[in-house]
């Protein structure tokens, strides 16, 4: 049943997955310059051609044109060879001037391979190169081999100019060069910073220099193979201790799925191998896998880690911790429970290093401590990328070291959060909601009117500087999965026509949709001016990104470009409980069919409030969140204003009362102090709504009738609540299961939270108000009914024993059903553990 309803969401990925390869395969930079310098002739390396040198003399500015030319022959036994056999050599300052169509990032490669051509000794050059803006090397020199220096740049204006400057008595010299657009969404704005772990903001001006690009457990990739020309050097001789490493390859099982990587982000080559434990099937294997990089000291590097788990078997049962140099980066990644739960699924994580202040940068993977969990870990890809420094240098000359006292008191076990453009990790997004759900409060009282997505900062940011905000904001939620570009969610909801609304909340418009594979979704599309703004936009992300259960309506993505905030969800075709039960004109339920109605949702509640370590209070549980699917399915909706709780707010008073007039639980009213008991009671309000068909709150009616709760518990509690039940179920419920369900409803209105039910009981008392009801049904009455108390009599009183913990499986559900999380909710408490110390 799992399977069933996670279907629809298979599909949509499948089919944004196509979209997504066709076209990034097919990349086709808008600018794009290739000049092989010195040569007199084209040069083809792969697919491209590298012009000759006076077809790009127009753009060089230059002393003195020296055309330098090599006799040997094979110079290197790479592909691009050709491209070391000519240079340029320059005696003074000399400059290209690329313009600049498509402002945006771009590549920068320079290939250098020193030579000696009449009595010019470039083995011997030593020399600088910059832009307007940056200065990329200084004081540099190549003695022997072939070198290939790859930057990327921001270029914002219409041109941009390379500068080459010979230092003193010397000269500089060129091989080749490209300047060539890179795709916009391959370095995107926000990574996690390594310590302490916070989101960092603020990646897309930086100048960036690949400093490694390493292909794990796989031979060398070139750039025939590599959409955007990239090559990716094989992991071997970075490895710490190689005996503990082990070759994995199954590149056919590498898929491209819709918010994770795309072939753009790195090939099916480099994302289908992969450096594993070698743990010799020992189960008590303990080490970590570690690969160290030479670095310049006095700078900041974006490391982007690609993952693909093309070990599993089977979903949840690899468990591994990443580290860069002594910081744990990611504790207990689960790499198959990101997404929709696939295996071999494509993605990578990005982080900002503090600066470096040895020349060394090592990372590591190693097993997860948790319990039994079989040690293994996994890395496929990785690139480290040095950030310009403040200066705009990438050069080590212009290395700032500073003291590493303000920015290095770590917070190892700290878990951090990851990048954009990767996924919504499961666990993450646990611990951080737990972690930092007291400051989210905070931040959402002071929320302001205006809509700014991704900037809600504490304001006090640590002393690393206004682009570090402390982890406390939506950060690492945002950045995974489930997120659907906005261009596909508005064709879906054709363009937000009017008259595909339908419905409409505090918090926007909901329209129906449908996605380009055909299934129907509900979108959601936030007002940006609501009340209840992005605040709730996370909670319900990382609740529905967490709790995936029958009975809980599934989100099947989101979109938060252009500051929308648009939740999609698989579309329920019967739409809310309210609307078939008055109002709309809709057929009118059985009496069997809202019990089973009534059951579904307490199920999905229950799910709730015991599935996980800590308690989640829906807070805003109403017949309008109850949706139906086309076979009547209750499922439970809208957790926009869920908590954990109770724990949390034990000593801490909420100041905003939140949920739904007629709904809401006196208690938490009065006392302002929030437990699943208010769930309870919202609950109780909705099978009384039920039973009756009529507003929970009806201004229309005389005084004493207004509140349905009121109105209903005075003849519940005169034993004649027959005389107010829905006409239209007159003479079909019977007595029995009416007395059981009016007595399930009056328990859960209990004036104290102490006295009503749990969810569970409220459960069990409903499936067996169905049973009571049939008993009639199905063959004789007299004597069915009769047994049927007879057999379960010792249940007619469970609301005496609330001490009693029933499983999932006594309320007639498979465990797997209700407890689908259980594997996560382990995981998940003891990361609250080790979080609290
Ligand atoms: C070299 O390439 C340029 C640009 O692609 C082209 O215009 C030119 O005709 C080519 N020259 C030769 C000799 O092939
Ligand atoms: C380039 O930088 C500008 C300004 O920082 C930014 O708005 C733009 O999105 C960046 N473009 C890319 C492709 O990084
Ligand atoms: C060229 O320069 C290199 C590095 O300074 C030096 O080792 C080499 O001897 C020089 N070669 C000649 C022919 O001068
Ligand atoms: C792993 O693969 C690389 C490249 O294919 C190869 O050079 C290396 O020897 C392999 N290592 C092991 C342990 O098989
Ligand atoms: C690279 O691409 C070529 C053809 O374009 C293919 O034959 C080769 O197998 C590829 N190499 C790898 C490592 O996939
Ligand atoms: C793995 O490396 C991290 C970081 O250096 C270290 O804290 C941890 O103890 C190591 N784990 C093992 C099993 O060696
Ligand atoms: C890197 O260069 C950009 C300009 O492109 C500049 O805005 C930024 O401040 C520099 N980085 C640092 C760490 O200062």
């Amino acid at each position: 049943m799992m399977l069933g309803f996670l279907k629809p969401v298979l599909l949509m990925w499948v089919s944004l997955n196509l979209c997504l390869v066709s076209f990034s395969s097919g990349f086709n930079p808008v600018d794009s310059y290739l000049i092989d310098c010195g040569s007199s002739t084209n040069t083809s390396v792969g697919d491209r051609v590298f012009i000759a040198d006076n077809l790009a003399s127009n753009l060089l500015s230059t002393p003195k044109d020296i055309l330098a030319k090599t006799t040997l022959k094979s110079i290197t036994s790479s592909e691009d060879s050709q491209l070391y056999q000519t240079a340029r050599v320059f005696t003074g300052s000399s400059t290209y001037t690329f313009s600049i169509r498509q402002s945006g990032r771009h590549w920068i490669r320079l290939y250098f391979y020193p030579f000696i051509y009449t009595g010019y000794n470039m083995s011997a050059a030593k020399f600088s190169v910059s832009t307007q803006n940056h200065v990329l090397l200084s004081d540099f020199g190549v003695e022997s081999t072939s070198i290939l220096k790859e930057f990327s740049l921001n270029v914002t204006s219409n041109n941009i100019e390379i500068t080459f400057t010979p230092s003193s008595n010397s000269i500089a010299f060129l091989n080749a060069i490209e300047v060539v657009s890179v795709p916009d969404g391959l370095i995107t704005d926000d990574a996690s910073t390594v310590s302490p772990a916070a989101q960092f903001q603020g990646l897309l001006p930086f100048a960036l220099e690949t400093v490694w690009r390493v292909n794990m457990g796989g031979p060398k990739v070139i750039f025939d193979n590599d959409t955007l020309w990239r090559t990716w050097i094989p992991d071997q001789s970075f490895l710490v201790q190689e005996n503990l490493a082990k070759n994995l390859s199954k590149i056919g099982a590498v898929k491209y799925v819709t918010g994770g990587a795309t072939q753009d982000i790195a090939p099916n080559t480099v994302y289908g191998t992969a450096t594993v434990m070698n743990s010799l099937d020992d189960p008590s294997s303990n080490f970590n896998v570690s690969w160290e990089f030479n670095v310049d000291p006095g700078f900041q590097y974006l490391v982007r880690f690609h993952f693909c788990d093309i070990l599993s078997k089977a979903l949840n049962e690899l468990y591994f911790n990443v580290y860069i140099d002594s910081w744990i980066v990611v504790k207990d990644l689960d790499l198959s429970t990101y997404l929709v739960n696939t295996l071999a699924a494509a993605y990578y994580m990005d982080f900002v290093t503090v600066s470096a202040v040895s020349n060394k940068l090592r990372v590591s993977i190693g097993p997860s401590t948790l319990d039994g969990t079989y040690p293994n870990a996994i890395l496929n890809g990785l690139e480290i990328m040095k950030m310009n420094n403040s200066m705009g240098s990438l050069s080590a000359a212009d290395s700032v070291i500073i003291s590493s006292d303000s920015s290095s008191k770590k917070n190892v076990g700290v878990i951090v959060g990851i990048s954009i453009g990767a996924f919504i990790a499961v666990i993450l997004g646990v611990v951080f909601f737990m972690l930092h759900r007291k400051r989210r409060r905070l931040a959402r009282q002071r929320e302001s009117k205006t809509w700014t997505p991704f900037s809600i900062n504490e304001g006090n940011s640590q002393s690393m500087g206004s682009k570090y905000s402390n982890g406390t904001t939506a950060s690492a939620i945002f950045n995974y999965g489930y997120r659907i570009p906005f261009a596909a969610v508005q064709e879906a909801a054709n363009n937000f026509d009017e008259s595909w609304v339908i419905g409409i909340g505090g918090f926007g418009k909901v329209y129906k949709g449908v996605l380009s594979d055909g299934t129907k979704v509900a979108v959601k599309r936030g007002n940006p001016r609501s009340q209840q703004g992005l605040a709730e936009f996370q909670t319900e992300i990382e609740m529905l990104s967490q709790f995936r259960h029958r009975h809980l309506v599934s989100l099947i993505g989101y979109c938060d470009e252009k500051n929308e905030m648009i939740l999609v969800y698989e579309y329920m075709e019967n739409g809310t409980l309210k609307s078939h039960l008055y109002g709309s004109g809709l057929p009118n339920l059985s009496w069997k069919q809202r019990l089973e109605i009534c059951i579904g949702a307490a199920r999905g509640l229950h799910y709730l409030h015991t599935g996980y370590a800590k308690a989640v209070i829906h807070r805003d549980v109403k017949s309008a969140n109850i949706l139906l699917d086309e076979n009547l399915m209750a499922k439970v909706a809208d957790f926009g204003l869920s908590k954990t709780g109770p724990e949390i707010d034990q000593t801490h008073v909420s100041t905003a009362v939140k949920g739904s007039f007629g709904y809401l639980d006196p208690e938490y009213f009065r006392r302002q102090q929030l437990t699943e008991k208010s769930d309870i009671y919202s609950f109780g309000v909705v099978l009384f709504e039920v039973l009756c068909a009529r507003p929970v709150i009806d201004p229309s009616l005389p005084r004493e009738m207004v509140n349905l709760a009121e109105w209903a518990m005075k003849w519940q509690k005169r034993g004649q609540l027959e005389q107010i039940i829905d006409s239209t179920l007159a003479g079909k419920i019977r007595p029995d299961s009416l007395r059981k369900f009016g007595e399930t409803a009056e328990k859960c209105l209990a004036d104290y939270g102490v006295d009503r039910p749990s969810m569970g009981d409220v459960l069990w008392n409903l499936e067996y108000a169905l049973q009571l009801q049939e008993a009639v049904t199905d063959g004789d009455p007299e004597e069915n009914s009769t047994n049927m108390i007879g057999e379960l009599s010792p249940q007619v009183n469970y609301f005496g024993d609330s001490s009693t913990n029933v499983s999932a499986t006594q309320f007639g559900g498979s465990p797997v059903d209700d407890l689908s999380g259980v594997s996560m909710s382990r995981v998940f408490s003891q990361l609250v553990k080790s979080e609290g110390r």
